[in-house]
């Protein structure tokens, strides 16, 4: 199946916010609360019109994969990203912060993510794609400057 990656529509509100109320993604949210349908789409239609917000889904075929949102400050972006409960475990993780780099908006030259120390599915995604790891508390920093 060919891999790729697209910019995320209103029609894609509720497939992320199903896949961001999986237990699984909670567990890896640095807010572990359930989201309720009118708060979400509150915030997506908000992050839909903020120029300074990317929001890609990662497509395998016809099936949406994974999505990934970068809000920018200057020539910074922070990446929050997920992959499909039922497409986790083949590699799409690593994939998805791979493409990301072709989708980032020209002038962004630094990628900054953050973990819980417990996640180490999205831990080994930011360090297969090169990123630099920090520990700040009880949180994991990771950064990538871009040549391009
Ligand atoms: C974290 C997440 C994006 C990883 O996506 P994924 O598609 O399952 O990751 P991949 O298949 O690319 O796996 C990357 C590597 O991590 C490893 N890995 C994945 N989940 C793991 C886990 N729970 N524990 C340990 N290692 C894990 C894989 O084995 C793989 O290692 P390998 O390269 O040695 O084979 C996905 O689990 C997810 O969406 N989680 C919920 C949301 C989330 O935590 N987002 C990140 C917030 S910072």
């Amino acid at each position: 199946m060919e891999i790729n990656m697209r910019k995320a529509t209103m029609e894609d509100a509720l497939d992320i916010l199903k896949w961001r109320n999986d237990e699984k993604s909670r567990e890896g949210s640095f807010n572990k609360e359930k989201i309720n349908i009118p708060q979400h789409l509150e915030w997506y239609k908000k992050k839909m019109s903020d120029e300074n917000c990317v929001m890609l889904i990662l497509m395998d075929g016809e099936e949406k994969a994974g999505h990934i949102r970068l809000d920018i400050q200057g020539d910074t972006a922070e990446i929050s990203y997920m992959i499909a409960p039922d497409q986790r475990g083949k590699g799409l993780g690593k994939e998805i912060l791979r493409l990301m780099e072709q989708s980032a908006p020209s002038d962004v030259k630094v990628l900054v993510g953050f973990t819980l120390p417990g996640n180490e599915g999205s831990r080994k995604c930011f360090k297969d794609n090169d990123y630099t790891e920090f520990t700040a508390g009880d949180v994991i920093c990771y950064i990538k400057t871009l040549t391009r």
